[in-house]
C-alpha cells in the first residue's frame, strides 16, 4: 500500500525496518521522517492506471518541495506543479525543464507572468480575464507566445475542510465555467496567448471519488465543447485533491482515481494531466517528536507537552487537522486520556484534545503520523525555533536530506 510501513523492532516503532529511536539519537527531535518507498508506491499506483494512455501526473510542490523529494519524484518519471516562481525555480534546479513545468496560482506579479514567458514553461493556469490580458501583453512585449490554461470553477462542493475547498462559486479560484467558452474565444483573438488546456481544481483532501468526477466531467464536457469549436487544446488538467486516511481508515485507492479518471478523459483523445500532492507525500512523512513535559492537577485537564508543534507542522492549529500520534515505545499499563501540545506559546497550539493513548513519561519518543504533506513546508521559525532536519528513509538506511536549521542560518537574513 502507499502508507509507511511501520513495525515494532526491540527498541519500539520501525519505519521501513529502521527503528525511529536510532534516528532520533543520531539527530535529535523533532525531525521530520519520510518513506521512500511510500512516496515510489503511491506514484507508481497511480501513473501505472493510465497505461498508455497519453497522461503526465504534475506533482503539487506545494505540498512538499524538499529538493531531495521533488527529485525522487523526478526520477519517477513526475513532471512538476508550481504555484509560485520559488517553485518554479525549485523545479529547474531539481533538473526538471520549462516543458514539464506547469504554473498556478491565484495571484501572479507581473514579474512572475514574465519569467513565466520567458521560461516557456509547459502552461501557465490561468485565473481571470485580467490576468489573461496581462498575460498577452507580456508575451508581445517579449515577442513570444504564453501557452495558457484557463482555471475553470464548477461551482462543485469538494466536501472537505471549507479552508480547502476551492471548487465554489464562493471561492476565489478560477472563473465560472460557464463563463469559459466565451473566455477561450477571447484567448483565440490574442497574438500573444495560445489556448492549450482546461484546468480544474476543487479543493484538498476530498475524500470521496464523487466530487472529483463531477468536477473532471464538467471539464472534460467543456474541453469537447471547446474542441468541436475550433480550439486546439492539447490537454485537461484535472488538478490534485485526492485525499489520504488521516485516522488510518479508508481511503481513495490512488490508482482507482486514476482509473476513473481515465474512463472520464479517455473519449476525448486530450492528454490528462494530473497534479496530485497529499496523495504522493502525505502518508510517507511522519513527525518524531520527544515528551518535555507531562502537566496534571486535580481537576484539570492532562497536558503533554511535546517538543514539536505549531511551528513544525501547522495543520491542526490552522485547519483542526487530524493526526495519529503514538509512542514509539508503548509502556505497560491502563491508557491515558490527555491533550497533546506544542511549546509554542499559542492556545492554538494543539496537536490533539481529549486523545487516548498509552501511558506515556517525560522523555518518551512521540509519532505524529501522515505529515509529508503540507507538513514541513508551512514550518516557521516562529519564537526563534529553528526549522527541523528532514530525513529520508530508503533501502533500510536514512539520510539527513535538509540539516537541521542554525540561529546563524536564520539571522544570516539581518546581516
Ligand atoms: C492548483 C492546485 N493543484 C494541485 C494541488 C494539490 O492538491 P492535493 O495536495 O490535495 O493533491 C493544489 C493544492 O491545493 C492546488 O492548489
Amino acid at each position: 500500500m502507499s502508507a509507511t510501513s511501520f513495525s515494532t523492532a526491540a527498541g519500539g516503532l520501525a519505519i521501513d525496518g529502521v527503528p525511529v529511536a536510532d534516528i532520533a539519537a543520531g539527530i535529535g527531535t523533532p525531525c521530520y521522517l519520510y518513506s521512500a518507498a511510500a512516496i515510489r508506491d503511491a506514484y507508481t499506483r497511480l501513473d501505472s492506471a493510465f497505461g498508455d494512455y497519453p497522461h503526465a501526473v504534475h506533482y503539487a510542490l506545494k505540498a512538499n518541495s524538499t529538493l531531495e523529494i521533488v527529485r525522487l519524484l523526478k526520477g519517477l518519471g513526475s513532471s512538476v506543479d508550481a504555484n509560485s516562481i520559488g517553485e518554479v525555480d525549485i523545479a529547474l534546479r531539481c533538473g526538471f525543464h520549462p516543458g514539464q513545468i506547469m504554473f498556478t496560482g491565484v495571484g501572479k506579479s507581473a514579474g512572475e507572468l514574465a519569467r513565466a514567458i520567458s521560461l516557456g514553461l509547459k502552461a501557465i493556469n490561468v485565473e481571470s480575464p485580467g490576468e489573461l490580458d496581462r498575460l498577452d501583453r507580456l508575451a508581445l512585449d517579449q515577442r513570444s507566445v504564453a501557452r495558457v490554461a484557463l482555471r475553470v470553477n464548477p461551482d462543485i462542493d469538494a466536501r472537505s475542510h471549507p479552508h480547502i475547498s476551492t471548487g465554489l462559486k464562493t471561492n476565489k479560484f478560477g472563473v465560472p465555467i460557464e463563463a469559459a467558452p466565451e473566455i477561450f474565444r477571447e484567448i483565440q483573438r490574442r497574438t500573444g496567448l495560445e489556448a492549450v488546456g482546461v484546468h480544474s481544481h476543487i479543493g484538498s483532501q476530498i475524500t470521496t471519488l464523487e466530487p472529483l468526477l463531477r468536477a473532471a466531467s464538467a471539464a472534460v464536457d467543456l474541453a469537447v465543447a471547446l474542441l468541436a469549436e475550433g480550439v486546439p487544446l492539447r490537454h485537461v488538467d484535472f488538478g490534485g485533491g485526492v485525499g489520504i486516511a488521516y485516522d488510518g481508515k479508508s481511503a481513495i485507492d490512488p490508482a482507482e482515481y486514476g482509473r476513473a479518471i481515465l474512463d472520464t478523459v479517455r473519449p476525448t483523445g486530450l492528454t490528462a494531466l494530473l497534479e496530485p500532492g497529499r496523495v504522493l507525500v502525505g502518508p510517507a512523512g511522519t513527525l518524531l517528536t520527544r515528551i518535555v513535559d507531562v502537566k496534571q492537577f486535580a481537576g484539570a485537564r492532562q497536558f503533554i507537552v511535546l517538543d514539536a508543534g505549531m511551528t513544525e507542522l501547522m495543520r491542526p492549529a490552522l485547519y483542526g487537522a487530524f493526526h495519529r500520534i503514538e509512542p514509539v515505545r508503548v509502556r505497560e499499563g491502563a491508557p491515558i486520556v490527555a491533550d497533546i501540545v506544542g511549546p509554542v506559546c499559542e492556545s492554538t497550539d494543539t496537536f490533539a484534545r481529549d486523545r487516548e493513548l498509552a501511558p506515556v513519561e517525560v522523555g518518551d519518543l512521540i509519532v505524529v503520523r501522515d505529515v509529508g504533506a503540507y507538513g514541513a513546508v508551512m514550518g516557521s521559525t516562529y519564537l526563534r525555533r529553528p526549522l527541523p532536519p528532514e530525513i529520508l528513509i530508503d533501502g533500510g538506511a536514512w539520510r539527513v536530506i535538509r540539516r537541521r536549521q542554525t540561529l546563524d542560518d536564520m539571522l544570516r537574513l539581518e546581516e
